[in-house]
C-alpha cells in the first residue's frame, strides 16, 4: 500500500492532482506538439484542399477541438468544414460518403468508441481517414491513413487539458499551413506560434487569482459560458470542465443564441464566463455582456480589451494574440476554475463519478 501511495506521489511530481500537473504542463504539451507535426503538416493540408468534403469529428472534449478547427479551416483554407460529434455522424453519413471524401478523427486515447466506429465507417465508405490522435499505436492510428500525433504525452486526469491544448496546436498548424497554400495572410498567427508556451505560462500565473475566484462561485448552481465565433468552442468546453469535475450545471452557448432563451435563466448573482478576445465578434459580445449584466448576471469577462472592465464584476486580462490563436491561451484559466471548484467541494478531480477516461461502450 505505502508504495503505490509513494509512486503516486512521485508521479504528481509535487502536484496535489493529476489534473493540475496537466494544466501546468500545457507549454511543454504545445511546444512538443508544434515540433512533432511541423514537418508533415503540409502533405495533410494539401489532402485536405483536393478532397471535396471534409468532416471532423470527436466526442467531448475532442469534439470542442474539432469545432475549432472549423474556425480555422474555414478561415485560412476558405473551404466550409462539417463538424459532427462522432456518435451522430455514425448513423447519418453512411450514404454520404465516397473516396472524395476526407473525414479527420479526433481522439485523445484513440479507443473511444463511436470515434472509432466512424472512422470504420468512412473508411468503407471509400473515404479518407485522418486522426489526430496522442496515444501512441491506439485503435484509431491503426484505421487511419495518417495519424498526426498530438505528443502530449500520457494523460491520467478524465477531464482533458493539455491534449486539448495539443489538438488546437496541431489544428492551428494546419491553418497556417492551409494558409499559405490558399494566399491567405497568417503572418500574425505564425508569428505566435513559437511564443505560445510563453503566453500560455503567463496566464498560468493567474492559478492563485482564480482559486480565489472559485471561492467566491462555491455556491454557484448554474453557469452559463457564452462566445462567438471561434471563441464559441471555448465556452462548451470551459463548461464541460466544471460540469464534468465541479458536478455543476454550465451551459455553453454562442452568445448569439442567449437572446432566444438562455437570457430567461439569467438572475441576479448568475454566473456567466464570457470569452471576448478583440476579434471579428467583440463588439457584438460586448453587447451581449451588457444584455446578461443587465438581469443582474455576474460577469466574468476573459478578454485583452479594456472596456470589458466596466462591464465585468471580474476581468481577467489576457495577453493580446491573434483571435485564431485565442482558444489555446483562454481555456487555461477555465481549467483552472474547474479543477478549483472541484477541489473546494471536496471531489476529486482526477476521478469524476460516472465518468470514464476512455468510453469505449457505445
Ligand atoms: C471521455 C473523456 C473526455 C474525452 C472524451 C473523448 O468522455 O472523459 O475527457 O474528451 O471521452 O475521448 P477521446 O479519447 O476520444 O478524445
Amino acid at each position: 500500500h505505502e508504495i503505490k501511495w509513494t509512486l503516486e506521489m512521485a508521479e504528481k511530481g509535487g502536484y496535489e492532482h493529476f489534473m493540475l500537473k496537466e494544466i501546468f504542463e500545457q507549454p511543454r504539451a504545445i511546444k512538443d506538439a508544434v515540433y512533432g507535426n511541423i514537418e508533415i503538416i503540409d502533405g495533410v493540408a494539401e489532402r485536405i484542399l483536393n478532397a471535396e468534403d471534409v468532416i471532423i469529428v470527436g466526442m467531448g472534449t475532442s469534439y470542442h477541438a474539432a469545432l475549432v478547427g472549423k474556425y480555422l479551416i474555414q478561415r485560412f483554407g476558405k473551404i466550409p468544414i462539417i463538424v459532427e460529434e462522432a456518435s451522430e455522424f455514425r448513423y447519418e453519413y453512411e450514404n454520404l460518403l465516397d473516396k472524395n471524401s476526407l473525414v479527420i478523427a479526433i481522439t485523445q486515447s484513440g479507443e473511444t468508441a463511436d470515434t472509432v466506429a466512424a472512422m470504420k465507417l468512412a473508411k468503407k465508405a471509400g473515404a479518407r481517414v485522418i486522426g489526430i490522435v496522442n496515444v501512441v499505436g491506439s485503435l484509431a492510428t491503426r484505421i487511419a491513413e495518417t495519424t498526426l500525433y498530438t505528443h502530449a504525452g500520457p494523460e491520467i486526469g478524465v477531464a482533458a487539458t493539455k491534449t486539448y491544448t495539443a489538438q488546437l496546436t496541431v489544428l492551428t498548424l494546419l491553418g497556417i499551413s492551409l494558409g499559405k497554400l490558399q494566399g491567405v495572410d497568417i503572418g500574425e498567427v505564425e508569428k505566435t506560434i513559437p511564443r505560445l508556451p510563453d503566453l500560455v505560462d503567463s496566464v498560468l500565473k493567474y492559478n492563485g487569482k482564480i482559486r480565489e475566484l472559485a471561492k467566491r462561485l462555491e455556491d454557484k448552481r448554474d453557469y452559463f459560458y457564452i462566445g462567438r465565433g471561434i471563441s464559441y468552442p471555448t465556452a462548451l468546453e470551459g463548461a464541460l470542465k466544471i460540469k464534468e469535475i465541479a458536478y455543476v450545471h454550465a451551459e455553453g452557448l454562442s452568445a448569439g443564441e442567449l437572446k432566444h432563451g438562455p437570457l430567461a435563466l439569467i438572475e441576479e448573482g448568475v454566473p456567466v464566463v464570457a470569452i471576448a478576445p478583440t476579434g471579428k465578434t467583440f463588439e457584438k459580445m460586448l453587447s451581449n455582456i451588457e444584455e446578461a449584466r443587465a438581469r443582474g448576471g455576474l460577469i466574468i469577462s476573459l478578454g485583452d480589451d479594456i472596456r470589458l472592465q466596466d462591464v465585468s464584476n471580474v476581468f481577467l486580462r489576457m495577453p493580446k494574440v491573434p483571435e485564431e490563436i485565442s482558444p489555446i491561451v483562454y481555456i487555461v484559466p477555465l481549467q483552472l476554475l474547474a479543477y478549483h471548484l472541484s477541489v473546494l467541494k471536496g471531489h476529486n478531480p482526477d476521478r469524476p463519478r460516472n465518468l470514464a477516461k476512455s468510453v469505449t461502450v457505445e
